[in-house]
Order: C-alpha cells, then structure tokens, then sequence
C-alpha cells in the first residue's frame, strides 16, 4: 500500500534549506521586490531564489515529477505533483515580521498526500501525512475541543483586489459580532496549520492559490478539523477555503453564509 511519509521527510528537509535560504537574504541584503495582480501583491527575489532551490532539490530527489509553483506555475496532473509556496505570507516577509513559511505539499490526482509548512524564522516544522496525523515539531496536533460559536477565534484573509476588499470587510465587519475574535496574521498556511493547534478556532478566506492551502489544509484535516478547500463549497464561494473545529463548524459555516461570506 501507498506510504505517504517518505514524501513527508522529502518535503520537510527541502522546506528547511529554503527556509535557511529565505532567511539568510532577508538578514543580509535590503529585500526588493516587484508587484503581480495588483500593486500590494508583491514577490521578492528570495520568492524566486527559494522556488528554484526547491525546484532543484526536487528535480535531484523526486527527478520527472511534475511541480506546480507559485512564482514559475506549473500544472496539477494526475498521479504526484508537488505543490510549492516558496514563501507563504510574503508580504510580512518584506516587512521583517516572522510570520511567514514555506509550504511544500505532495498531491495525488489534485489530493494532497503529505505535507510540510516550514517556518524559517523559528526553525518550527509542521508536517502531515495522509492517515497519518499532523505534528508541530514531531508533537501530535489536535484542533480545539470548542463548541461554542460566540467564544470562538476566527482567522481570515483578504483579497488583493480593493473592491473584492470592500465586500470581504462587510462580511468580517457581521462576523466579528458573532465570535469572540478576529485574527488577520497574513500567512494562509500558517493558519491553517493554527487552526490544526487549537490556537485558531476557524479560518476562512477566498480566492487562495493551490500553493497557499495544499500544505496546510492536510495538516489541519489531520489534525481533526473540518476543511473545505477551494471548488468543493458552492454555498462558501467557489474559492473559499475553510477549516474549523469540528465542535463549531457547522455553526461557524452558517454564520459566514449568513454574514455574506459566500457571495463576495
Ligand atoms: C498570501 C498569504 C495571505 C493570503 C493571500 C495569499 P503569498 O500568500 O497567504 O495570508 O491572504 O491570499 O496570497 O502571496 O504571501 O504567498
């Protein structure tokens, strides 16, 4: 039978080095970057120089299979293909908070199999096999024993288009009556992987690319939460991500369709 695990180390040990990467031209040189969609959707040399790092890495260890990368694309095919974010949460990269990752997952036919979310600033490694559960640091993670809606912390993100902005802080202004708090830390994998460590309760965002959940949302399912990732959701939005505790999540769904979530 399929062992995902070995694909769990391979991404782990590559993640480490571009984290190193990452982190060493970010203490080193003055960060420049360039825009993409629009201009506060920006990519910076240490983006490129950690996808082509893992792009090698890979090509040596994993040689002929196929990589789908944030900063140079690539397509999902059916059997494996890697999924790269070579840094998650590249704007607080630029400036200097360390809330930022690299995110490495294997998919099998679109499905994610195994996962590493790297964390260059501490060193911390969350990682998740399918079947296998998820750890933080090789600890098992658990998502939060929550039932309550209203004591419930919620993470969202933003779009980088303003009027899709707009409609988005509608919808985060009617839920912030509903829980006990919002959190924008700027990282979709690393939300992910907080809700996965009870340190979220639920996270929702649209509009994510395959690099930004593939990591993550394996780790969060593996560690007990309910995840609906982009196009399996018509009532969230065709490209809503969601992850929650399983104590709140049907209530936590209804709220955001409520709020509006679902139509923005
Ligand atoms: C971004 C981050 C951010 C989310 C954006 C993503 P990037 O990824 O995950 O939290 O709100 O939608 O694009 O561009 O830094 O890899």
């Amino acid at each position: 039978m399929f062992d995902p695990r070995p694909l769990v180390d391979i991404a782990t040990a590559i993640g480490r080095e571009a984290g190193v990467l990452v982190q060493r031209m970010r203490a080193t040189a003055v960060v420049s970057f360039d825009t993409k969609s629009t201009a506060t959707d920006v990519v910076t040399a240490a983006d490129r120089a950690s996808e082509q790092l893992v792009r090698t890495r890979l090509s040596e260890l994993r040689p002929g299979e196929p990589v789908l990368g944030e900063e140079e694309g690539g397509e999902v095919v059916e059997g494996l293909t890697w999924v790269v974010d070579p840094i998650d949460g590249t704007v607080n990269y630029l400036y200097g908070i360390p809330w930022y990752s690299v995110s490495i997952a294997a998919q099998l036919d679109g499905e994610s199999v195994a996962g590493a979310v790297v964390e260059p600033a501490t060193g911390r490694v969350w990682t998740a096999a399918r079947g296998h559960g998820a750890f933080l640091d090789g600890s098992p993670l658990h998502v939060s024993a929550t039932t309550d809606l209203s004591l419930s912390l919620l993470g969202y993100g933003f779009a980088y288009r303003a009027e899709r902005r707009q409609r988005q802080a509608d919808t985060w202004a009617a839920m912030a009556t509903r829980v006990r708090d919002l959190r924008r830390a700027g990282a979709a994998s690393l939300d992910l992987c907080s809700v996965a460590a009870g340190r979220l309760d639920a996270y929702a965002e649209h509009g994510l690319g395959r690099w930004d959940w593939a990591a993550g949302g394996l780790i969060a399912a593996e560690a007990g939460a309910v995840v609906r990732l982009p196009g399996s959701s018509p009532e969230l939005g065709e490209d809503a991500t969601f992850a929650a505790a399983p104590g709140i999540a049907e209530a936590m769904h209804g709220a955001l369709v409520e709020s509006g979530f679902g139509k923005v």
